[in-house]
This record gives structure tokens, sequence and C-alpha cells, in this order.
């Protein structure tokens, strides 16, 4: 019997913007209560709470990984799933979450690989910013994160929810929570099924050569 089968699917729920009233926040918010209701053993962070320098080679190179970066992969590494709410700035991923997913990609081991990753997003606009959740599954997938092929994008957020942090509208509601559970059904399938793991491999189309290689 595989050791985890028994316990709950350990999921970060993150807010992908620093700002105080974010609606990536709210959305983050709401995703982490709706899986808690699911049975998920929830974590609920901000991008925010792990502040960090701009990524620098000469920091790396003279101080190490900063301990925040670290204090966040370690996080990472406990949980089994990820559930990030980002907002969408000028078509894509914003600096500060682009940030800590860099500085957290220098950590070996490596602590995306193998995560389940489940992207939301929330804009005032008409499309809800479900651009720059295509852009931010670029560095997620590189990192052998597995991304959830559906997304849930909230267009015109500043106007979508009600007075207690639920979504005001019927049909929405029942897409969010449907997106949440078939999420979270995979996260616990994988519990289960853990030879569907594959190894992690960063340049993937380079010839192989053990100079280069970083394989995991
Ligand atoms: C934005 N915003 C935005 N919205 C969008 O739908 N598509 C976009 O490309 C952009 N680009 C963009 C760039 C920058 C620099 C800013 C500051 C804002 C608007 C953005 O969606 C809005 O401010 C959200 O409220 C930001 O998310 P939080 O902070 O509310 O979670």
């Amino acid at each position: 019997m595989e050791p985890h089968a028994h316990r709950p699917v350990r999921v970060l729920t993150l807010g992908g913007s620093l700002r105080t009233d974010s609606l990536n926040r709210a959305l983050a918010t709401l995703a982490a209560q709706e899986a808690a209701r699911l049975g998920a053993q929830v974590r609920h962070a901000q991008v925010g709470d792990w502040p960090l320098p701009l990524y620098d080679g000469d920091i790396e190179t003279t101080a190490g990984v900063p301990p925040t970066a670290r204090a966040f992969g370690e996080v990472l590494t406990d949980t089994d799933a990820m559930i990030i709410a980002s907002p969408e700035y000028n078509a894509s991923v914003p600096a500060g979450l682009k940030n800590l997913i860099d500085w957290a990609s220098r950590l070996r081991p490596q602590p995306f690989s193998g995560r389940h990753v489940l992207l939301l997003s929330a804009s005032p606009s008409m499309v809800g910013g479900n651009r720059g959740l295509w852009a931010l599954r670029v560095p997620l997938e590189h990192l052998g994160a597995r991304v959830y092929p559906e997304m849930f994008s909230l267009a015109q957020a500043h106007q979508s929810f009600d007075a207690s942090g639920g979504l005001a509208d019927e049909e929405l509601t029942r897409r969010f929570v449907a997106t949440l559970t078939g999420f979270l059904e995979l996260a616990e399938a994988a519990l289960h099924y853990p030879c569907a793991k594959q190894v992690w491999i960063e340049f993937l189309g380079e010839r192989p050569d053990p100079v280069v290689d970083r394989i995991e």
C-alpha cells in the first residue's frame, strides 16, 4: 500500500499580487476555502509573504539563494499541489510572482518538479487575465510542474464578488467549484499512483553532457 494513500492532498493557495486589496488575493482566498471544504489540507499565502530582491546572479554567487526563497521552497516541498491566482500584467506574468519562481528554481531539489498546479486569474477586464496564465504556464511547465489543463479566469472581477467573498453569479460558482474539484481529484489520484512521476531535465533538447546536465 502506498504510504500517502490515506492522507489529504496538501495544497498551497497563493495570491500572486502584492496589493492589499487584490482581486487575485480574493480569488485565492475563495479557492482556499473551497479546497478545504473539498477535503484538502490547505496552506494559504500571498506572494509578498516571501519578500525577495530581484533575482541577481551576483547575489546568488556571493550570498547564495536568500533564506526567504529557501523558506518558500520548503513550503512547496511540503505540498502536493498549488493553486495560484495571478494578475495579468501586460498580457504576461507579474514581476513579483516571476521573481519568486526564478529564485525558487535555483534550489536543489528543484521544488516545482512534480507539483500539480491549478492556475486562476482575476481582472477587471473582459477576459479576466487569462492571457497572463498562458504566460505563467511556460516557466512552471519548464520546471516540471504538472499544470492542470483547465484554468479559471474571472472577468470583470471588481464586480463579481458578493459581500461574503463568494462569486455572485451562480453559474460561475458552479464552474469554479467544478474546476477545483477536478484538479483536486487529479492531485489525489497522483498520490495513489506515484509511478506516474517522471524525471525532470532542465534543458531537454541538449546533447547529454555531465557538465551541463541538470536532471532530477
Ligand atoms: C494591469 N492590468 C491588466 N489587466 C488585464 O486584464 N490585462 C493586462 O494586460 C493588464 N496589464 C496591467 C499592467 C499593469 C502594470 C497593471 C498595474 C495592471 C490591470 C489588472 O488586471 C488590475 O489592476 C488587477 O486588479 C490587478 O490584480 P490584483 O492586484 O487586483 O490582484
